[in-house]
Parts: C-alpha cells; structure tokens; sequence
C-alpha cells in the first residue's frame, strides 16, 4: 500500500468514562429521545420521511409563533441558516442595515457584505444592547430594504430587547427584518407574526437541544414574495430557498436531507410542545436567574447590566488573577463541566439553554466554578453561592405560566 495505514484510538479510549456536562455556549446536552432519534436513518423521500416532515413544520410553525407555510431546515450550522436567510433575501447592490453589537451580528453583516450588499453598520458598544433611536435614525436616512439583528448575542451575552420597536420602526419603511435567534430560539419569547419579523434564524444545538449540523429557518409571506419575484439566479445553490422549497412542501428531491437529523430535530420539537412555550420560558427565567444569582453570591460579577443582560448565555467577568484558560481547564478536568471562554473578552459563558436549565445541572455549575476559582486562589464565597442559588429556585414567581 502507498499509504500507511493510520494508528488510530478508538472513541472509548478517547472520550471520558462518564459524558462531561455541557454548560457552555453550545452544544447543550440533549435529552435521550433526541438522542435516539439521531440514531436512525430511513429513507430521505418516502412517506415516512414526508409525515415526518409535515410534523416538523407544524411543530415550528407554534415555535415560531407564526402561521407562515416557508419554514424549512437546513443541513448545516446556524450559520448555514444565517446564510440562507441572507443569500435568498439580499438583493446584490441593495441596501441593508446591519444592527452590529457583537460577533455573530458582524458575521450578519460580513454575510451580506460578501452577497454584494450595500451594508451600512450601526454599532454599539461592546456589552451594549442596540440604541433604539440610533437604529431609527439610520432607518430614516438611509432607507434599507432589509435590516439584519441577533435577538441574543451570545458571544457577549448580550439581549436587544428592544427588537419589536426594531422591527415595528423597518416596517413602517417597508424594510424587512432577518433576526438571528440562534441562541434564544424556545428559550424566551419571539413573536414571528406579532413582531413582523421577516425571517428567523436558528440553529439545532442551542434552546431546541438537538444536535449541531441542522437548522431551521422560517421567512414571512413578505419575505417569501421577495425571494419568488427575484429574476437572477443564487449563487448558492444548496441555500436556495426555492430549491429546498421542493423538499420541503413538495415531497420532491433538493439533496438528500440530514435524515437523522431531522429525525432528532423532530423529537426536540415534541418535548417543546410538549412542555409548552410557557412553561419552558419559565423554566429557563428560573435557572438563569438563580445560575446569576448563585454566581453574584460566589462574589464575581455579571459581565452585562441587568437591563441588557441575556438569559440564554450569562457572562461573568473573570477577577484579575484568574486565567480563562487554566480555568476552562481546571474546571473540565476536576468537575466533569465544561463551560466557555469567550471572543476575546475576559469572560467565561455559561449556558441556560434547553436542557442546561435543570437545577441539579446548575447546582454542580456553580459548584465547580466556585470550586474552581477558588483552587487557582481567589477568594469565594462558596456557602452564599450555593445558598442564594437555592433561595432563587425557591422563590421564583412564575412569568409566562402564573399559576
Ligand atoms: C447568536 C448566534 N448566531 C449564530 C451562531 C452560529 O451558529 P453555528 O456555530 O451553529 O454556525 C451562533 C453560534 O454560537 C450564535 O450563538
């Protein structure tokens, strides 16, 4: 043989005995139907496959809070999805405003940027949510046809709030809104219809706690107008939301989908409707309040003011002497958790989204953080951490569900 064959260790020898608990940014933990349905392959065009595929539309079309018939997945990553959304609704040389406060806002940006947009940026500072006036005075002047902004901005754990009056203001200049919900997708509110938003992104691996690789991605019937009016031709031709449209409302072929992945993204749907939107924004409002509350009571800091403070990731600012990466380290190896560093900022992430919202999961997070920085030698207060984690558990008042 030409080549040598390679020594190769198998995934038991590579993985730990006992599956590290995925408390960062994402992927999340999955629960064990999802799991199992990854496991299975049928066929991509049967009528399995399209019953399967109208539930998942159905399901998505109560997760999106909308009645639109353009929701469909992607095989691919949330950026995938991003792609798509910009790709099909991008007109090149028309004019987009990019609502910038963050990586994954700039990478919006750079997305369209690259389809031969005009991009016209509104920045804020970073740890900022947007500037609502700031956003309508550069409606105003510059008169964009569609508007790009990330709902949670999880590098920075950042929440723009304010994202009805965005997109109420684009509206009112006949400009459509693309809204990446990657990471709040199932996690907190997000009225598709009722806010006008254009299209919604999101990925698989965040608040759906499916697996990474499928997305999903819903366009308006503003939107979808749009995309069947446009005479040139996409350049991307697996992001071609006419092309996928085949598979996903004509039982026809596209490629061949990510049969397992919709298999799992199916189930992830289910155990949403099945424990319903409100109860599941109440179950991620308590976990990441008390997760915040445990953390100020180690005595760190929240790296992000209460008012734009994002739910789905929170950031904590990291005391002078500890390392981001020792720690990341200490606290993988000592504790079993993995938890995330950030894009630059002296932070470390933890996530709440799906499945990490389990309080036994937050107990052993905060544990093992305050374990952790107290070992590599800053001094925390682990007893009040533990004790104002359980304190918010106990006296959370339900939102979305009051009973
Ligand atoms: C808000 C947001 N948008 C987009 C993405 C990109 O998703 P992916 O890494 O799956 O491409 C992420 C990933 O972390 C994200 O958090």
């Amino acid at each position: 043989m030409r080549y040598p064959l390679p020594e190769i260790e198998s995934l038991d020898t590579i993985l730990p005995d006992e599956p590290l608990l995925m408390m960062g940014a994402g992927p999340v933990p999955i629960p064990a139907k999802v799991a199992a349905a990854n496991g299975i392959v049928i066929n991509h065009l049967g009528d399995t496959m399209a019953q399967i595929v109208e539930q998942v539309k159905a399901m998505s079309r109560y997760v999106f809070q909308t009645k639109t018939h353009h929701i469909m997945g992607v095989a691919g990553p949330g950026s995938a999805a991003m792609e798509m959304a910009i790709a099909n609704l991008v007109v090149p040389n028309s004019k987009v405003l990019a609502l910038c406060n963050g990586f994954f806002s700039n990478r919006l940006a750079e997305m369209a940027e690259r389809n031969e947009a005009e991009v016209v940026r509104v920045d804020s500072d970073c740890g900022s949510a947007i500037d609502i006036d700031a956003v309508a005075a550069a409606i105003r002047l510059h008169r964009p046809k569609i508007l790009t902004v990330v709902q949670g901005e999880t590098s920075n754990t950042v929440y723009n709030a304010c994202l009805p009056e965005v997109c109420r203001i684009a509206h009112e200049f006949e400009c459509l809104v693309i809204v990446d919900a990657v990471c709040t997708f199932s996690t907190m509110p997000l009225g598709m219809d009722d806010w006008g938003v254009d299209a919604v992104i999101t990925g698989g691996q965040k608040g759906l706690s499916s697996i990474p690789g499928v997305s999903l991605v819903a366009f308006s019937e503003l939107a979808w107008e749009l995309i069947c009016q446009r005479k040139d031709v996409l350049r991307h031709w697996c992001l071609d939301a006419k092309l996928a449209d085949q598979f996903w409302y004509k039982k026809s072929y596209h490629y061949t989908a990510p049969v397992s992945g919709i298999l799992a993204i199916h189930e992830a749907l289910r155990l949403v409707c099945e424990e319903t939107l409100p109860s599941r924004f109440d179950r991620h409002l308590k976990c990441s309040l008390a997760l915040q509350s445990g953390i100020e009571g180690l005595g760190l800091a929240l790296y992000v003011d209460k008012l734009s403070r994002l739910n789905s990731v929170v950031g904590i600012s990291l005391p002078k002497k500890i390392d981001q990466k020792e720690l990341l380290q200490l606290i993988s190896r000592e504790y079993g958790v993995e938890i995330a560093g950030s894009f630059g900022l002296d932070i470390v992430r933890i996530g709440q989204m799906g499945e990490q919202c389990r309080t036994h999961n937050i107990f052993r997070t905060v544990h093992a953080l305050g374990s952790s920085i107290k070992k590599l030698g800053y001094n925390i207060d682990l007893p009040t951490g533990m004790a104002e984690l359980e304190r918010a558990i106990d006296t959370f008042v339900p939102l979305y569900n009051p009973r």
